[in-house]
Protein backbone atom coordinates (compact mmCIF):
# COMPACT_ATOMS: atom_id res chain seq x y z
CA UNK A 1 0.00 0.00 0.00
CA UNK A 2 1.00 3.25 -1.27
CA UNK A 3 -1.44 5.85 -0.15
CA UNK A 4 0.56 6.94 2.68
CA UNK A 5 2.82 8.92 1.20
CA UNK A 6 0.72 12.48 -0.02
CA UNK A 7 -1.05 13.31 3.00
CA UNK A 8 -3.37 16.54 3.14
CA UNK A 9 -4.42 17.83 6.42
CA UNK A 10 -7.82 19.94 6.67
CA UNK A 11 -7.85 22.16 9.99
CA UNK A 12 -4.66 24.84 10.74
CA UNK A 13 -5.04 25.14 14.38
CA UNK A 14 -2.37 23.52 16.91
CA UNK A 15 -3.42 19.84 15.99
CA UNK A 16 -3.33 20.06 12.26
CA UNK A 17 -0.02 22.17 12.77
CA UNK A 18 1.82 19.89 14.94
CA UNK A 19 0.48 16.88 12.69
CA UNK A 20 1.97 18.32 9.52
CA UNK A 21 5.34 19.17 11.11
CA UNK A 22 5.62 15.51 12.70
CA UNK A 23 4.65 13.88 8.88
CA UNK A 24 7.43 15.99 7.09
CA UNK A 25 9.91 15.40 9.57
CA UNK A 26 9.18 11.45 8.99
CA UNK A 27 9.20 11.90 5.03
CA UNK A 28 5.90 12.39 3.90
CA UNK A 29 4.63 15.17 1.72
CA UNK A 30 2.04 17.10 3.11
CA UNK A 31 -0.28 19.99 2.35
CA UNK A 32 -2.14 21.92 5.08
CA UNK A 33 -5.45 23.50 4.27
CA UNK A 34 -6.99 26.29 6.42
CA UNK A 35 -10.57 27.57 5.70
CA UNK A 36 -10.95 30.94 4.37
CA UNK A 37 -12.88 31.78 7.22
CA UNK A 38 -10.54 30.23 9.62
CA UNK A 39 -7.01 31.47 8.57
CA UNK A 40 -5.68 33.27 12.27
CA UNK A 41 -3.11 30.29 12.75
CA UNK A 42 -2.36 30.08 8.84
CA UNK A 43 -1.60 34.32 8.56
CA UNK A 44 0.32 34.18 11.60
CA UNK A 45 2.64 30.98 10.21
CA UNK A 46 2.77 32.77 6.23
CA UNK A 47 3.93 36.13 8.18
CA UNK A 48 6.31 34.38 9.97
CA UNK A 49 7.87 32.30 7.33
CA UNK A 50 8.04 29.30 8.65
CA UNK A 51 6.69 26.97 11.61
CA UNK A 52 8.41 27.42 14.39
CA UNK A 53 7.97 24.28 17.22
CA UNK A 54 9.01 23.90 20.58
CA UNK A 55 8.19 21.70 23.69
CA UNK A 56 8.22 17.93 23.26
CA UNK A 57 8.98 18.95 19.37
CA UNK A 58 11.52 21.41 18.72
CA UNK A 59 12.95 22.94 15.56
CA UNK A 60 11.35 24.70 12.12
CA UNK A 61 9.26 23.30 9.32
CA UNK A 62 7.79 25.09 5.77
CA UNK A 63 4.26 23.79 5.84
CA UNK A 64 2.82 24.44 2.29
CA UNK A 65 -0.77 25.84 2.97
CA UNK A 66 -3.54 26.10 0.61
CA UNK A 67 -7.63 27.54 0.86
CA UNK A 68 -8.41 25.49 -1.83
CA UNK A 69 -10.13 22.58 -1.03
CA UNK A 70 -10.17 20.70 -5.12
CA UNK A 71 -6.02 21.22 -4.53
CA UNK A 72 -6.50 19.44 -1.24
CA UNK A 73 -8.28 16.11 -2.65
CA UNK A 74 -6.49 16.13 -5.91
CA UNK A 75 -2.94 16.13 -3.47
CA UNK A 76 -3.55 13.07 -1.61
CA UNK A 77 -5.96 9.85 -1.23
CA UNK A 78 -5.25 10.42 2.72
CA UNK A 79 -7.04 13.96 4.21
CA UNK A 80 -6.72 14.30 7.94
CA UNK A 81 -9.49 16.22 9.52
CA UNK A 82 -8.25 18.17 12.52
CA UNK A 83 -10.65 21.14 12.75
CA UNK A 84 -13.21 20.73 15.92
CA UNK A 85 -16.02 18.49 15.49
CA UNK A 86 -17.92 21.76 15.63
CA UNK A 87 -16.22 22.70 12.34
CA UNK A 88 -16.83 18.86 10.16
CA UNK A 89 -20.35 20.52 8.80
CA UNK A 90 -18.37 23.39 7.04
CA UNK A 91 -15.54 21.33 5.55
CA UNK A 92 -17.74 18.31 4.55
CA UNK A 93 -20.34 21.03 2.85
CA UNK A 94 -16.95 22.25 0.53
CA UNK A 95 -15.99 18.34 0.24
CA UNK A 96 -19.25 17.44 -1.32
CA UNK A 97 -18.71 19.00 -4.94
CA UNK A 98 -15.53 16.64 -5.43
CA UNK A 99 -15.44 12.77 -6.23
CA UNK A 100 -13.76 11.24 -3.19
CA UNK A 101 -14.91 7.50 -3.62
CA UNK A 102 -11.04 6.83 -3.16
CA UNK A 103 -10.31 8.58 -0.56
CA UNK A 104 -9.87 7.91 3.14
CA UNK A 105 -10.74 10.44 5.55
CA UNK A 106 -9.36 10.36 9.52
CA UNK A 107 -11.29 12.19 11.53
CA UNK A 108 -8.76 13.58 14.40
CA UNK A 109 -10.79 13.12 16.46
CA UNK A 110 -14.01 11.79 14.93
CA UNK A 111 -16.86 12.20 17.61
CA UNK A 112 -19.22 10.22 15.09
CA UNK A 113 -18.67 11.68 12.27
CA UNK A 114 -18.97 8.85 10.16
CA UNK A 115 -22.26 7.91 11.90
CA UNK A 116 -23.96 11.27 11.86
CA UNK A 117 -22.62 13.05 9.10
CA UNK A 118 -22.04 9.86 6.36
CA UNK A 119 -25.49 10.47 5.15
CA UNK A 120 -25.43 12.17 1.01
CA UNK A 121 -21.50 11.55 0.22
CA UNK A 122 -19.66 8.65 -0.96
CA UNK A 123 -16.29 7.85 0.76
CA UNK A 124 -13.85 5.39 0.21
CA UNK A 125 -13.75 5.12 3.93
CA UNK A 126 -13.88 7.13 6.94
CA UNK A 127 -11.52 6.64 9.67
CA UNK A 128 -12.04 8.04 13.58
CA UNK A 129 -9.98 8.77 16.34
CA UNK A 130 -10.42 9.29 19.97
CA UNK A 131 -8.09 11.98 20.49
CA UNK A 132 -5.49 13.93 19.07
CA UNK A 133 -1.82 12.26 18.89
CA UNK A 134 -0.24 15.54 20.02
CA UNK A 135 -1.39 18.18 23.74
CA UNK A 136 -0.47 21.57 21.66
CA UNK A 137 -1.32 24.84 21.75
CA UNK A 138 -0.32 27.84 19.06
CA UNK A 139 0.50 31.70 19.66
CA UNK A 140 1.44 34.26 17.11
CA UNK A 141 2.55 31.23 14.57
CA UNK A 142 4.20 29.68 17.22
CA UNK A 143 3.68 25.80 18.13
CA UNK A 144 3.78 24.86 21.85
CA UNK A 145 3.64 20.99 21.98
CA UNK A 146 2.94 19.69 25.69
CA UNK A 147 2.88 16.45 25.34
CA UNK A 148 2.85 13.67 22.48
CA UNK A 149 0.65 10.38 22.93
CA UNK A 150 1.67 6.86 23.01
CA UNK A 151 -1.77 5.56 22.13
CA UNK A 152 -4.56 6.54 20.76
CA UNK A 153 -7.60 4.78 19.10
CA UNK A 154 -9.43 4.70 16.24
CA UNK A 155 -11.75 2.72 14.08
CA UNK A 156 -12.78 2.68 10.64
CA UNK A 157 -16.22 2.70 9.33
CA UNK A 158 -15.74 -0.44 6.74
CA UNK A 159 -13.98 -2.19 8.08
CA UNK A 160 -15.18 -5.57 6.40
CA UNK A 161 -12.40 -5.57 3.84
CA UNK A 162 -9.46 -4.31 5.13
CA UNK A 163 -6.36 -6.27 5.01
CA UNK A 164 -3.19 -6.08 7.32
CA UNK A 165 -1.45 -4.04 4.61
CA UNK A 166 -4.43 -1.51 5.43
CA UNK A 167 -3.58 -1.32 9.19
CA UNK A 168 0.25 -0.79 8.77
CA UNK A 169 -0.58 2.05 5.87
CA UNK A 170 -2.35 3.79 8.62
CA UNK A 171 -0.21 3.08 11.47
CA UNK A 172 2.32 4.87 9.34
CA UNK A 173 0.42 8.04 9.38
CA UNK A 174 0.62 8.52 12.80
CA UNK A 175 4.15 9.24 14.08
CA UNK A 176 5.54 7.78 17.24
CA UNK A 177 1.80 6.03 18.30
CA UNK A 178 0.61 3.15 18.36
CA UNK A 179 -3.13 2.61 17.31
CA UNK A 180 -5.42 0.71 19.17
CA UNK A 181 -8.26 -0.39 16.89
CA UNK A 182 -11.65 -0.29 18.09
CA UNK A 183 -14.81 -2.41 16.88
CA UNK A 184 -16.71 1.06 15.69
CA UNK A 185 -16.63 4.65 15.61
CA UNK A 186 -19.00 4.34 18.90
CA UNK A 187 -16.21 2.64 21.01
CA UNK A 188 -13.73 5.18 20.17
CA UNK A 189 -16.27 8.48 20.79
CA UNK A 190 -17.09 6.82 24.09
CA UNK A 191 -13.17 6.43 24.64
CA UNK A 192 -12.64 10.51 23.94
CA UNK A 193 -12.06 11.47 27.55
CA UNK A 194 -12.01 15.32 26.75
CA UNK A 195 -15.88 14.93 27.61
CA UNK A 196 -15.32 13.59 31.23
CA UNK A 197 -12.90 16.44 31.75
CA UNK A 198 -13.26 19.42 29.43
CA UNK A 199 -16.76 20.57 30.82
CA UNK A 200 -16.99 20.17 33.94
CA UNK A 201 -13.31 22.06 34.46
CA UNK A 202 -15.09 24.85 33.01
CA UNK A 203 -18.31 25.11 34.70
CA UNK A 204 -17.11 24.15 38.07
CA UNK A 205 -14.33 27.02 37.65
CA UNK A 206 -17.19 29.34 35.67
CA UNK A 207 -16.63 32.12 38.35
CA UNK A 208 -12.83 31.83 38.05
CA UNK A 209 -12.54 31.98 34.27
CA UNK A 210 -14.48 35.00 34.51
CA UNK A 211 -12.94 36.97 37.09
CA UNK A 212 -9.51 36.27 36.09
CA UNK A 213 -9.96 35.96 32.24
CA UNK A 214 -8.49 32.32 32.78
CA UNK A 215 -5.54 33.71 35.05
CA UNK A 216 -4.95 30.30 36.54
CA UNK A 217 -3.59 26.49 35.31
CA UNK A 218 -6.78 24.48 34.23
CA UNK A 219 -5.88 20.86 35.79
CA UNK A 220 -3.74 22.13 38.24
CA UNK A 221 -5.52 24.66 39.96
CA UNK A 222 -9.29 23.69 38.28
CA UNK A 223 -9.13 19.69 38.82
CA UNK A 224 -9.45 19.41 42.53
CA UNK A 225 -11.07 16.63 44.49
CA UNK A 226 -14.64 18.39 44.14
CA UNK A 227 -14.30 18.41 40.78
CA UNK A 228 -12.82 14.74 40.25
CA UNK A 229 -15.82 13.19 42.09
CA UNK A 230 -18.19 15.34 39.71
CA UNK A 231 -16.07 13.25 36.76
CA UNK A 232 -16.25 10.50 38.44
CA UNK A 233 -20.50 10.23 38.27
CA UNK A 234 -19.62 11.23 34.18
CA UNK A 235 -17.53 8.47 33.94
CA UNK A 236 -19.55 5.99 35.12
CA UNK A 237 -21.70 7.04 32.51
CA UNK A 238 -19.59 6.19 30.27
CA UNK A 239 -18.63 3.04 31.16
CA UNK A 240 -22.29 1.72 31.93
CA UNK A 241 -22.71 2.54 28.48
CA UNK A 242 -19.55 0.79 27.01
CA UNK A 243 -21.08 -2.42 29.34
CA UNK A 244 -24.43 -2.33 27.70
CA UNK A 245 -23.19 -2.20 24.56
CA UNK A 246 -20.94 -5.28 25.44
CA UNK A 247 -17.67 -2.85 24.97
CA UNK A 248 -14.80 -3.41 27.65
CA UNK A 249 -14.38 0.49 27.90
CA UNK A 250 -11.22 1.79 30.10
CA UNK A 251 -11.71 4.42 32.95
CA UNK A 252 -10.59 8.10 32.19
CA UNK A 253 -7.59 7.39 34.35
CA UNK A 254 -6.31 4.51 32.50
CA UNK A 255 -7.19 5.69 28.89
CA UNK A 256 -4.92 8.85 29.89
CA UNK A 257 -2.25 6.35 31.59
CA UNK A 258 -2.08 4.69 28.51
CA UNK A 259 -2.50 7.59 26.42
CA UNK A 260 1.06 9.16 27.97
CA UNK A 261 2.41 5.96 29.67
CA UNK A 262 1.88 7.40 32.59
CA UNK A 263 0.73 5.54 36.35
CA UNK A 264 -1.58 7.91 38.13
CA UNK A 265 -3.97 6.18 40.44
CA UNK A 266 -6.14 9.76 40.90
CA UNK A 267 -7.35 12.62 38.69
CA UNK A 268 -6.42 15.11 41.26
CA UNK A 269 -2.84 13.82 41.45
CA UNK A 270 -2.78 13.60 37.41
CA UNK A 271 -3.62 16.84 36.93
CA UNK A 272 -0.99 18.19 39.79
CA UNK A 273 2.04 16.08 38.21
CA UNK A 274 0.91 14.84 34.59
CA UNK A 275 3.43 17.45 32.53
CA UNK A 276 1.48 17.84 29.61
CA UNK A 277 -1.38 18.50 31.70
CA UNK A 278 -0.42 20.62 34.52
CA UNK A 279 0.72 23.52 32.47
CA UNK A 280 -2.22 24.19 30.45
CA UNK A 281 -3.90 27.64 31.14
CA UNK A 282 -7.41 27.76 31.27
CA UNK A 283 -9.24 29.32 28.34
CA UNK A 284 -10.16 33.16 28.78
CA UNK A 285 -14.25 32.64 28.60
CA UNK A 286 -16.67 30.12 27.63
CA UNK A 287 -16.67 30.75 23.93
CA UNK A 288 -14.22 27.55 23.64
CA UNK A 289 -14.10 24.35 22.71
CA UNK A 290 -14.24 22.85 25.75
CA UNK A 291 -17.49 23.35 26.02
CA UNK A 292 -18.80 23.94 22.62
CA UNK A 293 -17.28 21.34 21.00
CA UNK A 294 -17.45 18.34 24.24
CA UNK A 295 -20.51 18.96 25.38
CA UNK A 296 -22.35 18.52 21.92
CA UNK A 297 -20.44 16.44 20.42
CA UNK A 298 -19.71 14.11 23.21
CA UNK A 299 -21.82 14.50 26.31
CA UNK A 300 -24.75 14.99 24.22
CA UNK A 301 -24.50 11.64 22.13
CA UNK A 302 -23.66 10.29 25.75
CA UNK A 303 -26.48 10.73 27.54
CA UNK A 304 -28.87 9.78 24.08
CA UNK A 305 -27.18 6.27 23.92
CA UNK A 306 -27.58 6.31 27.82
CA UNK A 307 -31.38 7.27 27.76
CA UNK A 308 -32.00 4.50 25.05
CA UNK A 309 -30.15 2.14 26.92
CA UNK A 310 -32.09 2.42 29.95
CA UNK A 311 -29.06 3.72 32.20
CA UNK A 312 -29.07 6.09 34.37
CA UNK A 313 -27.95 9.55 32.54
CA UNK A 314 -28.82 12.46 35.15
CA UNK A 315 -24.97 12.92 36.09
CA UNK A 316 -24.38 13.56 32.33
CA UNK A 317 -28.12 15.26 31.88
CA UNK A 318 -27.07 17.73 34.83
CA UNK A 319 -23.74 19.04 32.69
CA UNK A 320 -25.49 19.12 29.74
CA UNK A 321 -28.09 21.52 31.26
CA UNK A 322 -25.70 23.66 32.97
CA UNK A 323 -23.69 24.42 30.09
CA UNK A 324 -27.12 25.02 28.26
CA UNK A 325 -28.10 27.93 31.39
CA UNK A 326 -24.40 28.86 31.26
CA UNK A 327 -24.20 29.85 27.27
CA UNK A 328 -27.63 30.27 27.08
CA UNK A 329 -28.19 27.03 24.44
CA UNK A 330 -31.25 25.18 24.52
CA UNK A 331 -31.85 22.49 22.39
CA UNK A 332 -28.82 20.22 22.96
CA UNK A 333 -29.94 17.58 24.58
CA UNK A 334 -32.67 16.41 22.40
CA UNK A 335 -30.74 16.63 19.95
CA UNK A 336 -28.50 13.91 21.63
CA UNK A 337 -31.69 11.36 22.44
CA UNK A 338 -32.39 11.97 18.92
CA UNK A 339 -29.15 10.75 17.52
CA UNK A 340 -29.38 7.75 20.68
CA UNK A 341 -32.66 6.27 18.95
CA UNK A 342 -30.87 6.69 15.22
CA UNK A 343 -27.78 4.73 16.15
CA UNK A 344 -29.53 2.09 18.09
CA UNK A 345 -31.65 1.32 15.34
CA UNK A 346 -29.88 1.50 12.95
CA UNK A 347 -27.32 -1.15 14.89
CA UNK A 348 -30.53 -3.76 15.30
CA UNK A 349 -30.65 -3.32 11.12
CA UNK A 350 -27.48 -4.04 10.47
N1 LIG B 1 -4.77 20.95 20.70
C1 LIG B 1 -4.82 19.92 21.54
O1 LIG B 1 -4.00 19.80 22.46
C2 LIG B 1 -5.86 18.87 21.41
C3 LIG B 1 -5.86 17.80 22.31
C4 LIG B 1 -6.84 16.81 22.19
C5 LIG B 1 -7.79 16.93 21.20
N2 LIG B 1 -7.77 18.00 20.35
C6 LIG B 1 -8.82 18.07 19.33
O2 LIG B 1 -8.24 18.19 18.02
C7 LIG B 1 -9.08 19.02 17.19
C8 LIG B 1 -8.26 20.17 16.65
O3 LIG B 1 -7.65 20.83 17.74
P1 LIG B 1 -7.00 22.28 17.60
O4 LIG B 1 -6.46 22.64 18.93
O5 LIG B 1 -6.12 22.35 16.42
O6 LIG B 1 -8.37 23.10 17.33
P2 LIG B 1 -8.69 24.62 16.92
O7 LIG B 1 -7.47 25.45 16.88
O8 LIG B 1 -9.81 25.07 17.78
O9 LIG B 1 -9.26 24.43 15.43
C9 LIG B 1 -8.47 23.91 14.38
C10 LIG B 1 -8.68 24.72 13.11
O10 LIG B 1 -10.02 24.54 12.68
C11 LIG B 1 -10.58 25.82 12.42
N3 LIG B 1 -12.02 25.82 12.55
C12 LIG B 1 -12.77 25.95 13.68
N4 LIG B 1 -14.08 25.91 13.38
C13 LIG B 1 -14.15 25.78 12.03
C14 LIG B 1 -15.22 25.70 11.12
N5 LIG B 1 -16.50 25.78 11.52
N6 LIG B 1 -14.95 25.57 9.80
C15 LIG B 1 -13.68 25.52 9.37
N7 LIG B 1 -12.61 25.60 10.18
C16 LIG B 1 -12.84 25.71 11.50
C17 LIG B 1 -9.91 26.71 13.44
O11 LIG B 1 -10.05 28.07 13.09
P3 LIG B 1 -10.15 29.21 14.23
O12 LIG B 1 -8.76 29.35 14.76
O13 LIG B 1 -10.66 30.39 13.47
O14 LIG B 1 -11.13 28.70 15.27
C18 LIG B 1 -8.49 26.22 13.34
O15 LIG B 1 -7.85 26.75 12.22
C19 LIG B 1 -10.24 19.46 18.10
O16 LIG B 1 -11.31 18.58 17.89
C20 LIG B 1 -9.70 19.30 19.50
O17 LIG B 1 -10.70 19.04 20.46
C21 LIG B 1 -6.84 18.96 20.43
Amino acid sequence: MEFQQYVSIIGAGPAGFALAADLLSHGKSVLLYSHPTHLRHANSVRETGCLKACGVMEGFANIPITTDMAEVIAFSQVIFLTVPSTGQDTILQEMKAYDLSQHILIAVPGNLLSLIKDAGMEVGNILETNLSPYSCRMDEGQLLVLGRKKRIMIAALRNYDLNPGFYDAVQDLFPGVRLRWCSSAVEVCLSNINGVFHPLMMLMNAGRIESTGGDFLLYSDGLTPAVANAMLGVDKVRMDIGAALGLCLQSTIEVSNECYDQSFTSLVTLAQKSPPHNRLKAPSDFGNRNISEDVPDLLVPWCGLAEVLGIDASPVAAVIVLAEMTTGRVSWRRVGICEGYTWIRSRGES
